[in-house]
């Protein structure tokens, strides 16, 4: 397995480019299922979890081609109605296809999720919504097995804004007969950046960016070209880190109007920030203010960036608080932190964070993938060599991390096992 090496104690410089949205892509990708014909896509990452979902949609029967952050869908000869266990435990957000499939082929055969490390992640309120819609569902050996003739359109509420289900639910619903009116959906970037897409596509979708959504079936759709809009969690992990060094960094090609509440805490922290059309220029304080802050549905505090933000605040000057409200066990990245010297209490869904002056290099684990971020982060400002293991979960969700702040004028190398 691959570590990452990292020296402490070199602030960041320079210019870096920010990648395609692992979280918009797997969505957008998935929406080929829904018509025929190419589609294409660009700024795709080069992820893991993009290499998942094309896998998965080669196995239903999409043909693909893909180059250089070029994809190409053409999903026209889609037969096979099952995502298998193997692949859905590889990655959670598999589940994506169970709405496309019931509304393209009227079956889908999909492997429930299960737990992560993060949380027990349920999919009942896709359940509930798709059964609104007049599907089928059982559950059987593992599987959720889905049917209709014709989904129907309904009234649906969402006891929590979900991010998937919104979008499961969107795209089951854009072929569906009648009109869908789904409350308390969702509001992040993502889910207004696939509506987009699907409108492209045909589908007549209002109100993504608000709290209700509101869907009038189409009888089909056309393939589209589209550009997947920049990764909101890389910016902002490359903001915390350049606070972090107390650098100078300027962050290319990403949405300032994406990041508002990380913006906003990271500028009380001390860092200058000065946010332009697609470009982002943070200059870190010459102290780090502690600052609390609770994770919430966008536009709050993202759930994905609390990790990188404990850094932040673990070699800030006084106490601060992190309270995780999405996710029932995300602090499971302290223990490493506190291996390295942080002084951290959790107590329930908060954390208490003491600030210190500095923190000590150690080989540390991690066990999902913005936790394997903070890691990273902690060595940039840790004294001696960090050693993070555990590398694929990064390589789940960040594109060439280690290049891109080798470029910033860290010290960070691969070791390939
Ligand atoms: N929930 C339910 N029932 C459901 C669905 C969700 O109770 O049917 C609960 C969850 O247990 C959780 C809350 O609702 O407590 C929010 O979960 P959500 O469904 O919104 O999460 P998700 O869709 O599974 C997406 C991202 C996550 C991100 C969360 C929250 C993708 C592929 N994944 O997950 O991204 O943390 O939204 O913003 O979009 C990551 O990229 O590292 C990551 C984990």
């Amino acid at each position: 397995m691959d570590k990452i090496i990292v020296q402490g104690g070199h602030p960041l410089k320079g210019e870096v480019d920010i990648g395609g949205a692992k979280n918009a892509a797997l969505p957008v990708l998935v929406a080929s299922i829904l018509c025929d014909g190419e589609n294409t896509y660009t700024n795709v990452p080069n992820l893991q979890d993009v290499k998942s979902i094309a896998i998965l949609l080669t196995s239903l029967g999409a043909e693909i081609d893909a180059q250089d952050g070029l994809m190409r869908i053409d999903a026209s000869r889609i037969k096979n109605h099952e995502a298998p266990y193997d692949l859905v435990r590889k990655m959670r957000a598999s589940i994506l296809v169970l709405g496309p499939l019931l509304a393209r082929l009227g079956k889908a055969r999909v492997s429930l999720p299960g737990g992560c490390a993060i949380g027990a992640r349920p999919i009942n309120l896709h359940l509930k919504g798709l059964a609104r819609l007049g599907a089928s569902i059982e559950l059987k050996h593992g599987y959720v097995e889905a049917s209709a003739r014709r989904l129907k359109g309904n009234d649906i509420y969402l006891d929590t804004p979900t991010v998937t289900g919104t979008e499961n639910l969107m795209m089951a619903a854009v072929l569906a007969q009648g009109t869908t009116v789904i409350s308390n959906v969702a509001r992040e970037p993502e889910i207004v950046a696939l509506a987009e897409v699907l409108n492209k596509m045909g589908a007549k979708i209002e109100g993504q960016g608000t709290s209700i959504l509101k869907i009038e079936g189409v009888k089909s759709l056309n393939p589209v070209s589209v550009e997947i809009i920049p990764d909101r969690i890389e910016t902002g992990t490359f903001m915390v880190a350049a606070a972090l060094t107390g650098g100078d960094v300027t962050l290319r090609n990403c949405r300032a109007d994406h990041l508002k509440a990380l913006i906003h805490n990271v500028g009380l922290t001390g860092a200058t920030i000065a946010a332009g059309l697609n470009r982002i220029g943070v200059v870190g304080g010459k102290e780090i203010a502690s600052v609390d802050v609770k994770t919430l549905p966008y536009p709050g505090f993202p759930t994905d960036m609390q990790a990188q933000f404990m850094v932040l605040m673990s070699v800030a000057k006084g106490l601060s608080i992190i309270s995780e409200t999405i996710f029932e066990n995300r602090f499971i990245h302290v223990s490493e932190l506190k291996r390295m010297g942080a002084d951290i209490t959790v107590s329930g869904q908060a954390s208490m964070i003491q600030g210190v002056p500095k923190l000590s290099a150690a080989p540390v684990m991690a066990t999902d993938l913005r936790a394997s971020a903070s890691l990273i982060l902690a060595g940039l400002v840790a004294e001696g060599e960090t050693q993070v293991n555990r590398v694929y979960h990064l390589d789940r969700g960040y594109e060439s991390m280690e290049k891109k702040f080798v470029r910033l004028g860290a010290v960070i190398k691969r070791v390939r096992a």
